[in-house]
């Protein structure tokens, strides 16, 4: 297409486009960010809605704008990554994810398209299924016996929890003798779950002892596969509904509800509750039929799955980049209701963020009973005009934390109150501040209890250095009694003071002691999330610690070692130098050093891995220019790959490109890498090297 190669941007464009970068740059991020509390943290902040219209927004304006278009972009992934704690795979096939239609005429839309693309006028056959709301699995079968099986991941690399899937009621250790042909590969994909009674007995149980709760079904099976002992998952009643095959060598039968049959016959778990629907009209019909039935089910679903139903027009209708063409995915409306605000109060964060929250009046929702809701900030406290006193519509959306929607203003009486934001720290007294940059408030006392409190609850969190049975009743009063002033002084604690607590008693102080020294012995990528440093989530502190062998390593590192790392940019570089160049924080790290915690590092991969020695990661830490035109591969699948793979890829040659890979014809770019010295690749190589990668 030589209309992108003299893509020219018209002179009213050239204005807009200045500000779609600014727009593209920030919604990159802010789905960034919502990718890591949805698929790392299992803590989504905005609706699944509210994310798909940041996502439509940017694919709006990379489709306006061309050029900024990149492979890299959020629009052309899944947003999870695999966590670093287990072996890694490539999955053979993608895994990819679903598109999501919100009404009927957004479900007639999808069947328009289907019947185009596939150049038909008569209805097209669709089965129906429940969207159960679990974790992705994959799980490959050699000759009939489980080989691995996988969490999605990112949809190309996910972790291998085998031990732990077998501990899944309805995985299968092995396929019955009629399907396990000797050499036969059977890759059967499906969503691991819990029900909602066995979430809320468990979820009872660990309130009993102390153990921090989980906020929904999905989070418990999710923290349940994700256990390092798989003794642990066996507690959990985990069950699996298989719904979709992977790579397979298996012939499969014509139609999806076959293949459904098919997995019946084999002994694979699947969901009873499927329709066979003649047109769209339809499998609308049972979306209508589904929606108020759904609470009554044993298990969370989160919509319905509409599946053109012949699988050999899969093929012609293929996928993006990121979901098939072939099915869409049909989310309920978010659940609504109406109650009073009773009052607004101000929390603090860990940062010295001062969150509003609105308080209600207690109203049932969605399974549970609601009695405060966010506000977010101030800005958003004026946008909704909301008073105290007023009736207002609040949503649950999956389980994401209620929100005000709207102030019913019609309903007002006059006595409702204007909310004045406070001047000072509701928990220190400190006077705020609010810089012209953020919409956040800050409170800037870095000793004021109320940030302690969080940073100290945030230190022992699960992704940070897990100390079960720190919670915000004990820390409260560790932190009132000063007893801890900062989480270094967590590990100077011993039994007795503690066990003076109220609600404490000598065997819970002593096991609370017990696992603040095991937490000594947390690997340093979970020391360096525990620390907060700015910007730094799961992913991030994996990131570092891929790079760092120890903690002192980081801490000098230079600024431009550290933008240099991938998925670190320079605002997040910055951050950390900074982070680490502040005396204070210098001085509780020693401390901690002092203290004995360790923070052994496993991820460690040394700071130039090298292709030959590892051949999971053919490309990693190495800048990728592809030039020319590859026969067998288009450039955006090429630089998925490389970037699966480790590698970064870049439109320019310089001194700093460790391999240009020459399709085709040559050019000014080959001429510049041969000019420099940089190692020069051919197609056939390189379709080797991804060869030998995935093997
Ligand atoms: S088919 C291309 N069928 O929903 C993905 N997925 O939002 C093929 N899910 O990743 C999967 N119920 O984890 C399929 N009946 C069902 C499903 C289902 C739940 C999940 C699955 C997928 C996610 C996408």
């Amino acid at each position: 297409m030589t209309g992108d190669l003299f893509y020219n941007v018209p002179e009213d464009d050239a204005k807009s486009e200045s500000a779609a970068v600014k727009r593209v740059k920030w919604l990159r991020r802010e789905i960034e960010r919502h990718n890591k509390f949805y698929y790392q943290q299992n803590k989504p902040e905005i609706s699944d809605r509210e994310y798909d219209m940041l996502v439509e927004e940017l694919a709006e304006l990379e489709r306006r704008f061309p050029r900024l278009a990149t492979a890299a972009s959020p629009t052309q992934r899944v947003g999870g990554a695999p966590t670093g704690e287990f072996a890694q795979i490539t999955h053979k096939a993608p895994m990819l994810s679903i598109a999501n239609t919100y009404s009927h005429e957004e479900l007639r839309d999808f069947d328009g398209r289907v019947k185009k693309l596939l150049g038909r006028n008569d209805d097209i056959e669709y089965l129906v299924e429940l969207k159960i709301d679990g974790v992705a699995v994959a799980l490959r079968y050699e000759s009939g016996r489980i080989v691995y099986g996988a969490t999605r991941g990112d949809g190309l690399r996910g972790d291998v929890i085998t031990d732990n899937l077998r501990k899944v009621r309805g995985v299968l250790d092995a396929l019955p003798a009629s399907s396990n042909r000797k050499g036969s590969v059977f890759e059967v994909r499906g969503e691991v779950y819990i029900d909602k009674a066995d979430f809320d007995r468990l979820n009872k149980q660990m309130t009993d002892t102390g153990e921090e709760c989980f906020a929904n079904p999905r989070n418990l099976a999710a923290g349940s596969l994700k256990q390092k002992n798989s003794a642990v998952t066996a507690t959990r009643p985990l069950r699996i509904f298989h719904y979709a095959a992977g790579a397979t060598d298996f012939a499969l039968p014509r139609t999806h509800s076959d293949f459904m049959k098919l997995l019946d016959d084999m002994g694979l778990r699947t969901n009873p509750q499927r329709t066979l629907c003649r047109s769209i009209e339809e499998a609308i019909g049972c979306a209508i039929e589904w929606e108020p039935k759904r609470d009554g089910l044993p298990y969370n679903i989160d919509g319905l799955v509409v599946k053109v139903n012949r699988r050999e027009w899969w093929d012609t209708l293929g996928t993006t980049a990121k979901t098939p063409r072939y099915m869409t995915a049909y989310k309920f409306s978010a659940k609504q209701a109406v109650t009073r605000l009773l009052d607004i109060q101000c929390q603090v964060g860990r940062t010295g963020v001062v969150t509003p929250v609105a308080h209600l009046e207690p109203v049932f929702l969605a399974g549970s009973t609601i009695s405060r809701a966010t506000l977010h900030n101030a800005d958003e406290i004026a946008r909704l005009d909301a008073r105290i006193g007023d009736q207002v519509v609040i949503e649950k959306a999956g389980d994401v934390i209620p929100r005000v929607v709207r102030v019913i203003e019609s309903v007002r009486t006059g006595a409702e109150r204007k909310f004045k934001f406070p001047r000072k720290c509701p928990i220190c007294g400190s006077e705020l501040a609010r810089s012209e940059y953020e919409v956040a408030i800050r409170c800037p006392n870095i000793s004021c209890s109320g940030q302690v409190r969080e940073r100290i609850l945030y230190y022992g969190s699960r992704n940070g250095m897990d100390i079960e049975g720190l919670g915000g009743v004990i820390v409260n009063q560790l932190v009132e009694t000063g007893l801890t002033r900062d989480i270094a002084d967590l590990y100077a604690l011993t039994v007795e003071p503690v066990a003076a607590l109220e609600r404490m008693a000598a065997t819970s102080a002593a096991n609370l002691i017990k696992k603040i020294e095991a937490s000594k012995q947390r690997p340093l990528h979970n020391l360096l999330y525990a620390l907060g440093i700015p910007q730094i989530g799961t992913s991030g502190a994996r990131a570092l610690a891929l790079n760092y062998r120890a903690l002192e390593d980081l801490m000098e590192a230079r600024r431009e070692e550290l933008s240099a790392i991938r998925d670190i940019g320079e605002v997040t570089a910055e951050g950390i130098y900074s982070f680490f160049h502040d005396a204070s924080n210098r001085a509780l790290i020693t401390r901690l050093h002092r203290a004995g915690v360790a923070a052994p590092n496993s991820l460690y991969r040394g700071a130039s891995a090298d292709a030959s020695d590892a051949p999971a990661e053919a490309f990693q830490g190495m800048t990728v220019v592809l030039t020319g035109t590859l026969a067998g591969m288009t450039r955006v699948k090429a630089q998925e790959r490389i970037e699966a793979l480790g590698g970064k890829c870049s439109g320019s040659v310089s001194k700093k490109t460790s391999l240009v890979i020459a399709g085709g014809e040559t050019g000014s770019k080959l001429a510049k890498a041969r000019e420099l010295g940089v190692r020069v690749m051919g197609e056939d190589e390189f379709m080797k090297m991804l060869e030998s990668a995935s093997a």
